[in-house]
């Protein structure tokens, strides 16, 4: 099959196009996926680069890519939900290195979900790491219930631009943060205000939130500490850290005498159950990707060159053909 691979660490130039043996048949409740699209992480890339080589060493040559959209074309042993030919989108857990940047994945049945009907393959193929993240975020580790405030730093990225959309989805009044070039986009997405983090520090507002996504990961907890709701407000991070990790513990050892504010952090798990919830909402019109740009398999390189901006609107897809 062909993959884009990489023989060693480094910047996007190590990545290359290439024949790689076919991942052979699937185990016991495995899926083997062909790939029609793949979207890019900054995790890919942090993977590329080497960066989180000593929580995971890799062995060479490496397939990259976490997210897969497209058909099924074999089911291994106890896989019960699907059937060879049926659409799916899903991904390779992000504690693995990843895969599916290449013509066949496979992908635990427990990490997949039928297509959403109403997306095309490159738009289903930006949802699993980016939309997941958002919802678990939002609903698990924020606790967001219909009607409290939101505020998402970061929302015009692959994730906050889904965050924008499954706090709607899910009844929250919703603030969304990105640069003033992206304030019409966070509108359209449908945010029910706007901030310019170019113009205004939101930190400093005499204003209150229930949860705050920091899906850039750009502040800390004690910058948002002060516009949390008091009666239990939540910040939660998309990037764990050092201090993070500190103000957690207190956080939670502070729950014991009566401190009500919270930080937490979320690592993505590719779970079914959740994936369907993201269907459901896409087939509803509630929530759909915003794709930058399409890349072709063999442009690998060039995509990665373009997440790596920093400043992607929506998401980076990769179309496998
Ligand atoms: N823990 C997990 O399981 C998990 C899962 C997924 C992602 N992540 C992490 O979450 C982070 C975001 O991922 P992503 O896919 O959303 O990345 P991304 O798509 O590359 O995010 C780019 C966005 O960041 C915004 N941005 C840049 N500087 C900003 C600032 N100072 N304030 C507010 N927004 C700013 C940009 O908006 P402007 O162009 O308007 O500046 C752009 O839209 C990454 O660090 C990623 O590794 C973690």
């Amino acid at each position: 099959m062909k993959a884009a691979v990489i023989d060693s660490y480094g910047g996007s130039d190590k990545l290359v196009v290439r024949e790689v043996p076919d991942p052979g048949p699937p185990g016991p409740g495995q899926v083997l996926v062909r790939v029609r699209a793949t979207s890019i992480n900054p995790f890919d890339r942090m993977v590329r680069s080497g960066k989180v080589r000593f929580l995971m060493p890799a062995r060479f040559p490496l397939i990259l890519g976490h997210d897969a959209a497209g058909e099924v074309a074999a089911i291994g042993p106890e896989v019960t939900r699907f059937q060879p030919g049926d659409p799916v989108f899903g991904g390779v857990d992000v504690k693995r290195h990843g895969g599916s940047c290449a013509e066949l994945v496979l992908i635990r049945e427990g990490a997949l979900a039928p297509k959403p009907v109403s997306l095309s393959f490159e738009e289903a193929a930006a949802l699993p790491v980016s939309a997941l993240t958002s919802l678990q975020a939002l609903r698990d580790k924020g606790g967001l219930s219909a009607g409290e405030k939101v505020l998402i730093n970061g929302a015009a990225g692959g994730v906050g631009h889904c965050a924008v959309q499954v706090a709607r989805a899910l009844g929250a009044q919703v603030t969304a943060v990105a640069s003033g070039r992206n304030q019409q986009f966070l509108r359209e997405l449908g945010a029910d205000e706007t901030i310019d983090y170019e113009e205004e520090d939101f930190t400093g507002r005499d204003e209150q939130w229930h949860v705050i996504l920091d899906a850039a990961a750009t502040l800390q907890y004690t910058d948002c500490e002060p516009v949390l709701a008091r009666d239990g407000g939540v910040y939660v991070s998309t990037v764990p850290g050092p201090k993070l990790f500190v103000w957690i513990a207190l956080t939670t050892l502070g729950g014991l005498f009566g401190q009500k504010k919270r930080a937490r952090t979320i690592l993505v798990k590719q779970r079914a159950e959740d994936l369907a919830v993201l269907a459901r909402m896409a087939d509803q019109g509630k929530l759909r990707p915003h794709l930058a740009e399409v890349y072709p398999l063999e442009r690998i390189a060039a995509a990665h060159d373009h997440s790596e901006s920093g400043h992607v609107r929506g998401k980076v897809v990769v179309r496998i053909d």
